[in-house]
């Protein structure tokens, strides 16, 4: 969602500025803005306009000045118009913010601004509030304002009175800052800042930063100085672009089975799973009696998987709760409860809050998350970072089969702590999940098969995919992706549940793609192909090798492992086909419309 840069230093900032808003692009966004101070007219000045980044680039030609902030906005309060992108400016302050202030009708009547104010959002309300405060002490003016804030805030704050200085504070919403020989900048998330230096902070909640050219003071709201705990970027950010791929996302496809193979190899000692580079001690497993997964969209899909995994495997109850409903539903925690919060991101809002609420519960928490340092990541009692790199592309791919690697791993940890495998079952199951990574690989060489399957998608509009057992929850993230980048109406369904009602919308109209991977299922997915079938509906099955027979006309043969490790060849298959669909309609793969990479709002 909306993204912030900051930069303050030697150079020209407008540059920079508009670099870090392009690397922000992904997490969606409709407008876009910067705020330079001009060293001549000695004040702020604001550009800003709807659309692409790429417009502000033209309308920024002539910006001079070597202090800036810069925004692209993804609409909440008040439609996508030039007027309500940030930055915004009210008096001499100018802000730009990420997040929601749930108080800002109150405020806004409070400060009797309401005839002044240019836009319709609630963060126009702060720059009023701030300004108003403003006495010739930003610090007091920033804290005094803040506090009467309800809701989530990043800000970025310039005043015009003070030159070449910019102002951080937070709440729930990320900031993000590192310094160079050149200067000092802030981001709402790494990404837009990480190749200026490897090491950053997150600013700590509720801190004010002063930012100038030559580094930065942080103090809480008392006054007392605040020492950042530094952290170290390792992800190859200079390699982070689409290299010779046209798409993020299939760059990010493809990059799955060396992804996974890293997120695995690193949590195996001696044929053992090991958590050993987490700093995860045994005791969390020994005194788990029941878990409970918290996450939204694919994160929740791959804690679809574990569940089915662990509670099969390991006999251990185990509960999926997607995150926006959790703390609404009066969950069941007690001290024995093993919380873990699945999320690529680690700031979706959701997840964040239900973690917390689940902490203050009384439950362990484990967070399964990719970016380091991330809200949820602070958040947990216990972290395990899949070794996923940068995902750019909104369509979650490659960091979806790395939380469901670390998912196997939990498995097969919990199965050998509780005795539910024997050192001969443990290592056998670790074996298989490291063969996982070929088959994912032999998928992707096969990948033009695949190409030629989807052809016959492109002008369907509503599909269903079938499945049983594991290919279950498998289909529900391959429904998914087939919707959210191609815009195809797409309903994933338990095979057997089909014909309980939804089996009347089946038409010759629809595709079904049926999976087929789960060796005690076959027969009875073969009825539910057929039932189908007599329907009139095309069937594109996606069937594991071995278990092809007469009965079943294959579309695309999987590679064979167990049952168990099925889902993640299967499902890369269809990310294949989704990426396919869309790439083929002329779609923007990487940016579908009304998405946004990172949740931030409720
Ligand atoms: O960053 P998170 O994993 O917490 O994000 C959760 C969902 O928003 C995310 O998985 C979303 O469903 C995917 N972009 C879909 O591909």
């Amino acid at each position: 969602m909306c993204g912030i840069i900051g930069y303050t230093g030697y150079s020209e900032a407008r540059g920079i500025l508009l670099k870090g808003l392009k690397v922000l692009e992904y997490r969606g966004y409709d407008s876009a803005g910067i705020a330079v101070y001009h060293p001549s007219f000695k004040e702020c000045l604001v550009t800003k306009c709807a659309g692409r980044v790429e417009n502000l680039m033209e309308k920024t030609a002539d910006v001079k000045g070597s202090t800036g902030i810069g925004h692209t906005r993804w609409a909440t309060h008040g439609g996508v118009c030039d007027d309500n992108s940030h930055p915004h400016k009210f008096g001499s302050v100018t802000v730009v913010h990420n997040g929601i202030i749930e108080n800002y009708e109150a405020l806004r009547g409070a400060l009797g601004v309401a005839d002044k104010l240019k836009s319709q959002t609630d963060s126009e309300v702060v720059a009023a509030l701030i300004d108003r405060s403003f006495k010739g002490d930003p610090e007091k003016a920033i804290i005094d304002s803040v506090k009467k804030l309800t809701g989530t805030f990043a800000l970025g704050i310039m005043f015009d009175e003070i030159p070449n200085t910019i102002f951080a504070v937070r709440n729930v919403s990320p900031i993000v800052c590192c310094q160079n020989n050149d200067g000092v900048y802030i981001a709402s998330d790494i990404m837009a800042i990480g190749e200026y230096s490897e090491d950053y902070f997150v600013l700590p909640e509720l801190t004010v930063a002063k930012i100038t050219k030559d580094g930065y003071t942080l103090s809480d709201f008392k006054g007392n100085e605040v020492q950042p705990d530094m952290l170290k970027l390792d992800w190859d950010i200079k390699n982070s672009g689409k290299g010779s791929f046209p798409f993020f996302m299939e760059k990010e496809i493809m990059e799955q089975p060396e992804v996974i193979k890293k997120t695995i190899d690193g949590r195996i000692s001696d044929g053992l799973p090991c958590f050993e580079k987490d700093s995860i001690d045994d005791s969390l497993f020994e005194n788990c009696k029941n878990i409970s997964v918290i996450a939204c969209g694919t994160a929740m899909h791959a804690g679809l998987v574990g569940k089915s995994l662990i509670e099969n495997i390991c006999s251990i109850p185990v509960s999926v709760h997607m995150a926006s409903e959790y703390i609404y539903c009066n969950p069941i925690i007690d001290e024995n409860t093993v919380v873990i919060c699945v999320s690529q991101s680690g700031e979706t809002i959701d997840s964040l809050e239900a973690l917390k609420y689940a902490k203050k519960n009384g439950a362990k928490t484990l967070s399964i998350v990719n970016v380091r340092g991330s809200s949820i990541a602070r958040e947990s009692d216990n972290v395990i970072y899949t070794d996923a790199g940068p995902e750019i592309a909104v369509a979650s791919t490659k960091a979806y089969t790395t939380q469901v690697s670390v998912f196997y791993l939990l498995t097969a940890k919990l199965a050998y702590i509780k005795g539910a495998l024997n050192l001969e079952g443990v290592t056998n199951f670790i074996n298989q999940l490291k063969k996982v990574p070929d088959a994912v690989r032999e998928v992707l060489e096969r990948r033009g098969e695949i190409h030629h399957l989807s052809k016959s998608m492109l002008t369907a509009d509503d599909t269903f995919m079938i499945g049983r057992g594991l290919d279950y929850p498998a289909l529900l993230e391959a429904s998914l992706k087939l919707k959210e980048i191609s815009y195809i109406h797409c309903e994933a369904f338990a095979s057997g549940e089909l014909k309980h009602g939804t089996i009347a919308l089946i038409t010759e109209k629809t595709p079904v793609i049926a999976l087929v991977t789960q060796q005690k299922l076959v027969s009875k997915q073969v009825s539910n192909i057929r039932e189908v079938e007599s329907r009139g509906a095309k069937v594109i099955s996606f069937v594991r090798t071995d278990l092809e027979n007469d009965d079943i006309e294959c579309s695309f043969t999987l590679p064979c492992l167990e049952d168990e490790f099925m889902p993640i060849p299967a499902v890369v298959s269809l990310q294949l086909l989704a990426y396919y669909v869309s790439s083929d309609k002329g779609l923007d793969v990487d940016k579908p419309r009304n998405l946004a990479k990172v949740v931030t709002v409720e």
